[in-house]
């Protein structure tokens, strides 16, 4: 091992610039706890001349990120450019090519091409290392892979995408709608270059299928993730969930049954005093159950450059500690292809549907939802606005199948205008 390791960094975003600073800032703390010197070598970014608020003197500058992973003075490429395709998976391609070890913060990367990574980096004996891409600065995917090993985990749960949290709990906090508070978000700068990778779940669905893999040695399969955002929720689902004692989370939940791996990430209403029902702003919580342990709840901040940044150097610091692990927490051989299985396990729904003016509607609404098995707990209609009136309806235990069967025949009734939202009262 030589004393120096020098890293070649993808990317001068908020991340990039954020793993600068806290090598410049924590050199001397980085080089006592590891025994090394961890120096920033050279850098690539799309534009040379963008004022990054930050000097980028005595570093190597290389315009095509791929070029600067084969560079002869660096030992480990960081990839903190985002993206699933192109540059992203480019570089790390070119770093394993020439037998250097990655950390990346890039959860898109992992989901879509985890597997075929992992197997690359492992055929070359170099390591992938993605705290980051989970969580940000919470250390999930070392409590999986090394905290909890010993144990056979049985559900991972969480609250995984900040900016959703974030529009939820201020549409609660300050009566907005939903349009308002992600004009804010956009603002403050919160989403993803693509918002629908945010407000489409798809970001938290990225990173549940990554926390799958390592949970249940599976492979990687983002596609088998049920997802869904948080677009179509309105101040009156919050108001009336927060009524009933529940918040409205985007929540993800994995865990293999018999019949399959279940991985989903979708509106629930969980209980208003849980530890994620009382989850506020942008912080992220991630919650592992194992067979040994019990249950770990994991909290704090999802984003932004000193969360992600730390992130990032710990997985810098493991590698110059010499501590090598297979990507997923075991060899990627080993790696099982899982069955993809629905929510098949019942649960009570919270239903909202827009009901036309007619005589018997209503009933037939009621009549629908027997038909297809489905139970209703508890019912109100609100007012008519113009030709049409919310109802909200909370079912008993019932499956996802009963229930989109029920909507699928609302949307063949004349009763029920517009697409019906419905949410799962989830057990926490
Ligand atoms: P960002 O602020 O948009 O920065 C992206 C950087 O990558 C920019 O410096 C950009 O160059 C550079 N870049 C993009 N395409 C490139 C290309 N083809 N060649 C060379 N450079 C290229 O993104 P970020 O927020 O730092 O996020 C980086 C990664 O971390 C993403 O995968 C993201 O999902 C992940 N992540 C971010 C956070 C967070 O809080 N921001 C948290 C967890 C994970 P220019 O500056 O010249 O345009
Ligand atoms: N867009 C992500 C979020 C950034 O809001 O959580 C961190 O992955």
């Amino acid at each position: 091992m030589t004393t120096e390791l020098r890293l070649g960094i993808a990317g001068l975003g908020t991340v990039g610039m954020g793993v600068l600073r806290i090598l410049r800032e924590q050199a001397g703390l980085i080089e006592s706890r590891t025994g090394r010197r961890i120096t920033a070598r050279a850098v690539s970014a799309r534009n040379r001349d963008k004022d990054r608020g930050a000097p980028l003197d005595g570093l190597a500058w290389e315009d095509d990120p791929a070029a600067l992973a084969a560079r002869d003075d660096v030992d480990l490429v960081i990839e903190v450019m985002g993206g699933h395709e192109g540059a992203a998976r480019d570089t790390v391609l070119a770093a394993i090519a020439a037998g250097k070890d990655v950390v990346t913060a890039n959860k898109a990367l992992l989901a879509h091409h985890g597997h075929a990574l992992a197997l690359a980096a492992e055929n070359a004996g170099c390591v992938i290392r993605y705290e980051a891409a989970v969580a940000g600065g919470i250390p999930v995917i070392k409590a999986l892979t090394e905290g909890l090993a010993a144990n056979r985990i049985t559900r991972v749960m969480g609250v995984m995408n900040g900016t959703c949290n974030y529009i939820l709990t201020r549409m609660e906090a300050t009566g907005q709608g939903y349009n308002a508070l992600f004009d804010e978000c956009e603002r403050l700068g919160y989403l993803e270059a693509d918002p629908n990778l945010d407000v489409g779940g798809i970001d938290a669905a990225h990173k549940l299928s990554i926390l799958s893999a390592i949970a249940f040695g599976t492979r990687v399969d983002f596609d088998a993730v049920e997802t869904e955002g948080i677009t179509a929720i309105t101040l009156e689902d919050i108001r009336r969930a927060g009524d009933m004692g529940y918040r409205i989370k985007l929540l993800g939940v994995a865990q293999m049954t018999g019949r399959g791996l279940e991985q989903r990430m979708s509106p629930c209403l969980v209980p208003a005093h849980s530890p994620l029902g009382q989850l506020e702003g942008g912080t992220n919580m991630v919650v592992i159950e194992g067979d040994a342990v019990g249950q770990i709840v994991l909290q704090g901040p999802g984003a932004g450059a000193g969360p992600t940044a730390s992130a990032v150097m710990a997985d810098v610091i493991d590698i110059a500690r010499g501590i090598r692990l297979p990507t997923f927490g075991q060899p990627a051989t080993t790696l099982r292809e899982a069955r993809p299985a629905r929510a098949a396990v019942a649960a009570p729904y919270y239903l909202r549907l827009m009901l036309l003016d007619k005589p018997g509607a209503l009933a037939k609404v009621a009549r629908i939802l027997g038909d297809e098995g489905v139970s209703i707990d508890r019912m109100r209609q609100y007012g008519h606005d113009n030709t049409a009136a919310p109802v909200l309806i909370v079912t008993h235990k019932t499956t996802r199948t009963a229930l989109d069967a029920a909507i699928a025949a609302f949307g063949n009734s004349d009763v029920v205008s517009g697409t019906p939202v419905a949410l799962r009262i989830e057990a926490v």
